[in-house]
């Protein structure tokens, strides 16, 4: 099928069209990341208000390097939710206009399921014109393997799940108060980086020394795979504190600093993710997904464990990460696979009517 998936859940407005869940033809996203840079954060109304302003230039330019236009369109995916609210209903309400005026069926997506799928996506522009590599390069998708244990770090959430297919599975943790991403926002703001924290930290930690300073492993003696990250941002709060009156207001080791609280975070995600590998040994493969998974040493920590796994090889396990940056942190694409593999294993019933909410229980994704 091809789908034309919209995702407008925070500051970003993306209109994609994607091919049976695996072929990205476009994706276009336009964010105020800038606009809300110097904030260090969003203001919901304003961010609605820019995206109703921006839709309908995506939605065209989508369909422009797409090559396509509405007939061939066979349904529409739209994130219904959680997420700001009028940032929510500026994608829904367009959703809902196309569906009605082209009469496409509509899927409403649960946003983490689309994070969940970004790892099936596939960039077509590439090689297009090559038809070979482009064949293998799409069947690619019937290699993944369930099943699956991805870790879904973002923002707004920060997830373990235990994967027996596309829409069925296991929440096996959850984060109990800050999320990952927030944590690197928080961490950022305090290290006076700028937001969205995760990537200024990362730059600013390339050439610092991530054990120079040591902090708490977060519920590690606990028989839980949940998480929590917000004791670490206290723990920057009071480091910093001490290094300020040590050094009498002498500018700080920001590399060593940002390298320490990166890894921190990072070594905590990748904790639980071991602790689920001893649980569900059966596993076959390893997913990150959210805007966390573009952390280059989050992957790297993660790899490490897989290759300590790999001693036995009968528990060699694949690690997956998005193909692309831009399928790690929110996008449209991954909203259409999610639309695509919601059709592929719920039939009809990926088409009920839903309702547009900013919170959404997380243990049944597909329904509700
Ligand atoms: O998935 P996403 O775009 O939006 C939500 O659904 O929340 O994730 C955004 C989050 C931000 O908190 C940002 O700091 C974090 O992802 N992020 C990163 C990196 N890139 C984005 N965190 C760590 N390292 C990165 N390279
Ligand atoms: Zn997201």
């Amino acid at each position: 099928m091809l789908l034309l998936g919209i995702e407008t859940s925070c500051d970003e407005t993306s209109v994609a069209v994607v091919r049976n869940g695996i072929e990205v033809l476009s994706n276009v996203i336009s964010s105020s990341r800038e606009t809300f840079e110097a904030l260090a954060g969003v203001i919901p109304e304003q961010a609605a208000r820019m995206q109703i302003e921006c839709m309908l230039p995506v939605f065209e330019r989508a369909l422009q390097e797409a090559k396509v236009t509405m007939t061939d369109i066979d349904a529409i995916a739209v994130t219904r939710g959680p997420g700001l609210l009028g940032s929510l209903l500026v994608g829904t309400v367009t959703a809902r206009v196309l569906a009605s005026i082209h009469k496409k069926p509509l899927i409403g997506v649960h946003h983490t399921l689309g994070h969940l799928s970004s790892t099936w996506l596939e960039d077509w522009q590439i090689n297009s014109t090559d038809n070979s590599q482009f064949s293998s390069r799409a069947c690619r998708g019937i290699n993944f393997q369930f099943p699956i244990l991805t870790l879904s770090a973002s923002g707004g959430h920060t997830d373990l799940w235990y994967r027996t297919s596309h829409t069925r599975g296991k929440l096996l943790g959850r984060t109990r108060d800050d999320a990952a991403g927030e944590a690197f926002d928080k961490g950022a703001s305090m290290l006076w980086l700028p937001y969205p924290g995760g990537p200024s930290i990362q730059k600013a930690a390339e050439d610092g020394d991530p054990k120079q300073f040591e902090f708490p492993l977060p519920l590690h003696n606990e028989d839980t795979l949940d998480f929590s990250l917000s004791g670490l941002k206290t723990s920057l709060k009071y480091l910093l504190r001490d290094l300020y009156r040590r050094s009498g207001g002498a500018s700080l080791p920001l590399p060593d600093l940002a390298a320490s609280f990166q890894h921190a975070i990072c070594r905590h995600l990748v904790d639980r993710i071991s602790r689920a590998l001893d649980r569900h040994p059966d596993v076959k493969e390893i997913h990150l997904v959210g805007g966390c998974s573009a952390n280059i040493h989050l992957r790297k920590l993660t790899a490490d464990l897989l290759e300590t796994n790999g001693v036995y090889p009968e528990r060699q396990r694949r690690m997956r990460v998005p193909k692309s940056l831009n399928y790690c942190t929110d996008n449209a694409a991954m909203i259409a696979a999610a639309g695509e593999f919601m059709h592929q294993e719920l039939r009809e019933d990926a088409f009920m009517k839903f309702e547009t909410r900013a919170s959404m229980p997380l243990e049944n994704i597909t329904s509700g």
